[in-house]
């Protein structure tokens, strides 16, 4: 079977940067570099950062050596003191042994998307989503394809019966698959759902068959809701066939723009020659402090900290159900979201989410994403995305209340 990572015809075209390859020479003892164009640290501004922990603790310091590595450039695959401590959060979190070599610290789990479109799209290639799905995905893989292909979803997530049928049917007439399947495993953006244990274990098997990779971008695996065992990742049923996506930005801050990539040790390094093309490589500042916050709370502190937060949006998610409940009508369907931020509500055939934006969200004070953008080819028009994370639940009553009154005017134009 082929290679389900080969690359595409732009990716290939690409060579390790001559200087960036002398990176790891440069590091080593006793090594009298006159390689690399790299400014003197004894010029740069900073001599001492302490940041102190939300919950008090030792604050987190970089200084002398380690804030000199923290404010020169790095290796394009990461800062070896982060790169070491993320392989053991995913052995931690996930039970997964990462390769050699098989993970890149990226800018947000957002570059991952448009790396791994620029690696594997060639003009003409569909790329397989979910609809409804995250619209920064879709506009990373529209900067390389206008070509997709949607299985929908419901609440155990993808609907892998409809996945079968697609792959199995286009293999079988002989036609082109998709060039890589794109999901969202856990706390689905916008639908609020996970995928389920026996949907990931089919996922995999139909992926497998038709050799087509997965990319599986999973920013809300840790923000669950509700007490159940966490399903296993994609990657850990099939490590061989998933490049994963993880991210620091819902479970950490977003503003580091931290996240990494991991999987098979090709793919990772076709990752690396895009960034050293792109941006050399992620700060090393925001590298830094996130290698001395784990060192300081080491993977069960983050856990524990990522638990307790979590009691934050269960709180915000409940407030904002309950007042669902009190204010919409039995025809606007939704699932309660067991993680994640979002609530996706499906309203009556012929309702528009983007005139009831358009029309109301000013006037009534109350503002949803229309459905529209979730979709790739203009679907979920009567759908809109709710975001429970930054609303207080003392407000998610009247919020909804609001969002009912919208409803109610969206109706009066739909009868009339
Ligand atoms: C599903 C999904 N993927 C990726 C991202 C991008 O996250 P990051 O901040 O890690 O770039 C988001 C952000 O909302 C998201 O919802």
């Amino acid at each position: 079977m082929n290679d389900p990572f080969r690359l595409s015809s732009r990716a290939r075209r690409r060579r390790p940067s001559p200087i960036r390859e002398l990176v790891r020479y440069m590091g080593m003892e006793g090594m009298l570099s006159l390689g690399g164009g790299y400014p003197n640290p004894r010029t740069f501004a900073f001599r001492r950062v302490q940041v102190d922990l939300a919950g008090g603790g030792t604050p987190v310091m970089l200084e002398g050596p380690e804030l000199d590595r923290a404010t020169q450039y790095g290796a394009t695959d990461g800062l070896p003191a982060l790169v070491e401590r993320l392989v053991a959060w995913q052995r931690f979190k996930d039970g997964v042994e990462l390769p050699a070599g098989g993970l890149v610290v990226l800018n947000g789990s957002q570059e991952g998307l448009y790396i791994l479109a620029d690696l594997l799209l060639d003009e003409g290639d569909e790329v397989l989503v979910c609809e409804p799905t995250y619209p920064g995905a879709l506009a990373a893989f529209r900067s390389f394809t206008d070509r997709f292909v949607a299985v929908p979803l419901d609440a155990q997530g993808m609907r892998t019966d409809r996945l079968a049928e697609l792959l199995d049917g286009r293999a079988a007439r002989g036609e082109r698959l998709p060039r890589f399947l794109y999901t969202i495993a856990g706390g689905h953006n916008p639908a609020g759902v996970t995928l389920s244990e026996p949907r990931r274990r089919q996922l995999v098997e139909i992926a497998r068959r038709h050799g087509v990779p997965i990319l599986e971008d999973d920013p809300y695996e840790l923000l669950q809701l509700e007490e159940a065992p966490r399903p296993p990742t994609l990657q850990s049923l099939a490590p061989e066939l998933v490049v994963r996506l993880d991210s620091f930005s819902k479970i950490l801050c977003p503003g580091l723009r931290l996240g990494y990539a991991s999987g098979p040790a090709a793919a990772m390094r076709a990752i690396v020659l895009h960034k050293q093309a792109s941006n050399l490589h992620t700060s090393t500042f925001a590298q830094a402090l996130l290698a001395a916050y784990l060192r300081a709370d080491g993977p069960e502190g983050l856990l524990a900290r990522i638990r307790a937060n979590v009691q934050l949006y269960r709180r915000n998610r409940d407030a904002m159900v309950a007042g669902a409940r009190r204010h919409l009508p039995a025809d606007v369907r939704y699932e309660v979201p067991g993680s994640g931020m979002f609530l996706w509500f499906e309203l009556p055939a012929g309702f528009d989410g983007e005139r009831m934006l358009r029309e109301d969200a000013e006037a009534l004070g109350v503002v949803l994403v229309p459905g529209a953008h979730f979709s790739t080819q203009g679907g979920c028009r009567n759908a809109m995305r709710a975001s429970f994370s930054m609303l207080d639940p003392e407000k998610a009553d009247e919020a909804m209340r609001r969002f009912g009154e919208m409803v109610a005017r969206e109706r009066a134009r739909v009868a009339g």
